[in-house]
């Protein structure tokens, strides 16, 4: 399976700092916003990475990630000219994808759970159809909200409704299988001028294979687009980190769980992180001093 990492857009609820910035390249507490979802794929075993940008942005997300093989991953970089919409990353990505099954993780969106890695192989390891993950919310008319029978199966998926038939909003994290470049071809512009992701997942729905993971109240899901919620996830991220010494969404760590780099790599990361709190929980990772 590949991944495509959505990080476009023009940020205007959080003008003026991300006039000059990508806000996908923001800080959310100690490293870039990108991070997080880019860690999210890679615990979901993808080491095959589309990174989509405006084409202003693109050149300072290629200086950051590089070619991924200092990660043991391998990033191609794409630019989406304007924002036409979350389900126009897979025209962009089409002849990339070559067919394959793709996850799409937007560049803005956080996730942390205990259980995450098992839920993201389970994804992944879905021969067919899509995935996609539902978070209750109290503001459920800002999202894609998906209404669910006891059985956990799909009856409606619709983008922002007005008057919203479930607090189960649709997180920005999809998994797809192989048909996925086909399908997204047939999405046709919305009212407000977009491709949009609802009517891909929409298809899936309507032909039963739509699957819907509730994550439930030992998780938490952010997307950082506004100064009070990027300010949130900052937070989250220093709480969890300096009380339990561990880190979150840190692609390094990802990358050494996975077997994809060995200690000797990850200490010249930690080394090039120089005095930075991060750069010494990865020495002791690598040491072997944190399990
Ligand atoms: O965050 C989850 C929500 O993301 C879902 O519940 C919705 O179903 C989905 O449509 C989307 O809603 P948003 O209103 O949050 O989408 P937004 O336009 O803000 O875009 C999400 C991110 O993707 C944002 O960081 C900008 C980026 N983006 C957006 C568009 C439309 C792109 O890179 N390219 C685009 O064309």
């Amino acid at each position: 399976m590949k991944g495509i990492l959505l990080a476009g857009g023009s940020g205007t609820r959080l003008h003026p700092m991300t006039l000059a910035s990508s806000k996908q390249l923001l800080p959310v507490y100690d490293k870039p916003m990108i991070y997080y979802p880019l860690s999210v794929l890679m615990l979901a075993g993808i080491r095959d990475i589309l990174v989509i940008s405006t084409p202003a942005d693109l050149p300072q997300f290629r200086r950051l990630l590089g070619d991924g093989e200092r990660l043991g991953v391998r990033f191609t970089y794409a630019e989406q000219p304007r924002p036409e919409g979350l389900a126009q990353a897979f025209h962009i990505g089409r002849d990339w994808l070559a067919g394959e099954a793709c996850a799409l993780a937007l560049g803005d969106n956080l996730i942390f759970a205990d259980h995450l890695s098992h839920l993201l192989r389970e994804a992944s390891a879905q021969p067919s159809g899509a995935t996609v993950f539902a978070y209750q919310v109290r503001d459920p008319e800002r999202y894609g909200v998906v209404s669910i029978d006891g059985a956990g199966r799909a009856l409606d998926i619709v983008e922002k409704p007005a008057v919203p038939a479930s607090n189960w909003a649709v997180i920005g994290l999809y998994f797809y299988d192989r048909e996925v470049s086909e399908l997204a071809a047939r999405v046709t512009p919305s009212a407000r001028g977009e491709l949009e992701i609802t009517d891909l997942n929409r298809m899936y729905m309507q032909s039963g294979r739509l699957r819907v993971q509730r994550l439930g109240r030992g998780c938490a899901w952010l997307d950082a687009g506004t100064p009070d919620s990027l300010l949130q996830a900052a937070t989250f991220v220093q709480t969890i980190q300096s009380r339990q010494g561990m880190l979150v969404g840190c692609p390094e760590e990802v990358a050494f769980r996975m077997g994809w780099i060995d200690a000797d790599r990850l200490r010249a990361h930690a080394h090039a992180l120089g005095k930075t709190e991060l750069g010494r929980v990865l020495t002791a990772l690598a040491d072997g001093e944190i399990a």
